[in-house]
């Protein structure tokens, strides 16, 4: 039987080196800001789950119905040996994939990466009793800055789901497109899941549900750092804010200070003070246009060879070739 590999290139040590300078970084900003990874400790990987079954949250939905449907065009399409997911967390909507690679017969291995080596183990535990031929290939690493672990066997199938691609700013999005770009040889493949610009009234709520979700998934950062940088942040005294930027065509979500406060981080040796009504970003989710993103792609050396959507247009997947 085929072996299962957990490749670590993040340890325990850089991983809180990371958080205590990003925190410093964005905690001393003016206006404040955190970088949206830190959400996703095991309660907050957690509640992201939860978002995704929210009435209000379609993007999880619309992305599994198009690989429902597009999944057999792609295995037939690549002709992928190993298909690599980028950020894979539970990796459960990856299994349409893996069925029809599989079905096809092509595939030899499956590369998941994640910041998570907790993630990536039971993912692996999970899919191992599944596909008892698959090489199961986890790799422990950090998506932005880590690209040069991609495995290297056959004709590779990099998916990156979910719309993360949003969390980065347009800034960010050029160089990490093509440092991934770099990694493969022309003719290997990137499937991108990218939210789709729409009406602010379905936009905001996905962010902003009437259970409280999203709000709870976002005052998470703060009980993070209160556990990891030994912070003294009262989560309670945040308010839960996501607006639509209509000017750079993002979500962001804020944290809103409800009182006046100076918090203590301890592993920083360092004080933070916010005024009543003051907001700290904690992510920017960018939403898509197809000419857009087919430029973007394009500018980083990739060719769109097929556009799909779902059947009310939210979301798209987009099917690209190295060039
Ligand atoms: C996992 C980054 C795609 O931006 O929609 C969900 C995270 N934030 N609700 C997104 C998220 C608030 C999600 N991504």
């Amino acid at each position: 039987m085929p072996d299962v590999e957990l490749e670590v290139h993040l340890t325990d040590a850089e991983r809180a080196e990371a958080l205590r300078r990003d925190a410093r970084r964005g905690l001393t900003a003016t206006p404040k800001w955190l970088p949206p990874k830190y959400f996703y400790d095991a309660r907050g990987s957690e509640l992201f789950e939860e978002i995704t079954r929210l009435p209000e949250y379609y993007p999880t939905r619309a992305e599994r119905e198009i690989l429902a449907e597009r999944a057999g065009a792609i295995a037939r399409i690549t002709g992928a040996k190993t298909l690599v997911e980028l950020g894979s967390g539970s990796s459960e909507k990856t299994r349409l994939l893996l069925d029809a690679l599989r079905e096809q017969g092509t595939l030899g291995s499956f590369a998941p990466l994640d910041v998570s080596g907790a993630a990536l183990r039971d993912a692996l535990g999970a899919l191992r009793a599944d596909y008892p031929d698959l090489h199961l290939h986890g790799i422990v690493a950090d998506f932005v800055g880590h690209l040069e672990v991609l495995p290297e066997a056959g004709t590779r199938l990099v998916a990156f789901l979910g719309g993360t691609i949003g969390n980065f700013t347009p800034a960010e999005r050029a160089p990490f497109l093509a440092a991934l770009r770099a990694r493969l040889a022309p003719g290997e493949w990137l499937l991108l899941g990218a939210d789709l610009v729409k009406d602010p009234a379905v936009l905001v709520p996905a962010y902003d549900d009437a259970a409280g979700v999203t709000a709870e998934f976002n005052r998470n950062v703060l009980h993070v750092l209160n556990r990891e940088l030994g912070a003294d942040f009262d989560p309670r005294s945040f308010a839960h804010v996501a607006l639509w930027d209509s000017h750079h065509e993002w979500i962001e979500m804020r944290l809103r200070a409800l009182r006046p406060m100076t918090v203590h981080l301890q592993a920083l040796a360092l004080d933070v003070s916010f005024t009543e009504g003051e907001e700290l970003r904690t992510e920017v989710s960018a939403k898509f246009r197809r000419e857009g993103l087919t430029g973007e792609l394009a500018a980083a050396g990739f060719a769109v060879r097929d556009w799909w959507t779902d059947h009310l247009d939210r979301f798209a997947l987009t099917l690209a070739t190295a060039v």
